[in-house]
């Protein structure tokens, strides 16, 4: 029995028909493993499309396998991964990127953006032998609060990186969510902004499981396909993961899924934003609303839809919306916000 649909998580959101279609029409008979097969080559041309020439895309089975092999082919073991405190990498991995060696440097901010002017102070004793050098900035899109970074900041942050020996890593875990709220393609928030390398995120957007390292400088995809596969994330069957990337990129599925997806949640904070006793703490840039209300309405609001806590001590709620939320569910839901608020 599945539970009833909400705003617990775009995780929670099924597979979407054009990507099982896609799964579906590749399961004809048999195929070359580890990738070598058309719908691996296939999804590769597709990122290409999209990143530029030079993009090499790994796809992977999950974002935090995505994460930790990124941020750990930028690094060495005695270089260190910024990132904001509320970081995916930093606070729902379950200290994957510390087990793979490598030492987060976490910074409060109040939206889950970072500036050059978070890191510029952790440049100290670059050069020191006793201290972890700081190497990758790590910055979501969108972040884990919901908000956007715009191409301009982004570009600020990969200049700034790379003026101080540093690279730029983007969680793209909803990178499409960004750059349809925007307005822009994936390569304007990536490629085009001088990001390095990024963890290319499907399975929010209504892909079944499938995500991508996709490295954007040549020479940091050395070994990585040896990385891989010693972090057991390579496919044997790849073609199905392969077939998921190529439907999700190859027309404006990306881009339609996570658009829908925005626009639930702006809709949902459209109908709750005035109401008294609630305060909506995150401008809705992308697909989650972030709200404060008492306890007890929050109680009683979970008890018919599925929906996440976000801070115990605040009473700050998390609302997620989905490539599959309907106008109706998002009505039904701010009614009865209304109605225990009132
Ligand atoms: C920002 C962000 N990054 C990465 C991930 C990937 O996580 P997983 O390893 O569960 O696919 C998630 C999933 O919730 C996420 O929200």
């Amino acid at each position: 029995m599945s539970e009833r649909r909400g705003f617990a998580s775009d995780n929670h959101a099924g597979v979407h028909p054009e990507v099982m279609a896609a799964i579906a029409a590749a399961n004809d008979g048999h195929a070359a493993a580890y990738g070598a097969d058309p719908w691996s080559a296939r999804a590769q041309a597709r990122f290409r499309e999209h990143f530029g020439p030079a993009a090499r895309a790994f796809p992977v089975f999950n974002g935090t396998g995505a994460n930790v092999l990124c941020v750990s082919a930028l690094t060495q073991p005695w270089e260190s991964v910024v990132c904001a405190r509320s970081a995916h990498l930093n606070v729902d991995e379950c200290g994957a990127p510390e087990r793979a060696g490598r030492k987060l440097i976490v910074i409060d901010t109040p939206d889950g953006r970072l500036t050059p002017e978070h890191v510029a102070p952790l440049r100290v004793r670059i050069g020191d032998e006793h201290v972890v050098q700081p190497r990758v900035i790590s910055i979501t899109q969108s972040t884990e609060l919901g908000t956007v970074y715009p191409p301009d900041s982004v570009a600020g942050l990969a200049e700034w990186a790379h003026a101080n020996g540093m690279l730029l890593h983007v969680d793209g875990a909803r990178l499409c969510n960004a750059a349809a709220a925007l307005g822009v393609p994936l390569r304007a928030l990536t490629t085009d902004a001088g990001v390095d390398a990024l963890s290319f995120g499907g399975t929010k957007n209504g892909v079944m499981g499938a995500e991508a390292v996709v490295i954007l400088r040549e020479e940091l995809a050395d070994g990585f396909l040896y990385r891989r596969k010693q972090a057991m994330q390579l496919a044997s069957k790849m073609r199905f993961v392969s077939a998921q990337l190529d439907a999700l990129l190859a027309g404006d599925l990306w881009q339609r899924s996570a658009a829908h997806a925005n626009a639930m949640a702006r809709r949902l904070a459209d109908a709750v934003g005035g109401l008294p006793g609630l305060r909506i703490t995150q401008p809705v840039e992308a697909n989650a609303v972030f709200a404060v209300l008492a306890p007890e309405a929050t109680e009683r609001l979970q008890q018919d839809w599925p929906f996440y806590v976000w801070d115990d001590n605040t009473g700050e709620v998390r609302w997620m919306t989905a490539w599959d939320t309907p106008p109706e569910d998002v009505d039904a839901f701010a009614a009865d916000v209304a109605a225990v608020l009132s």
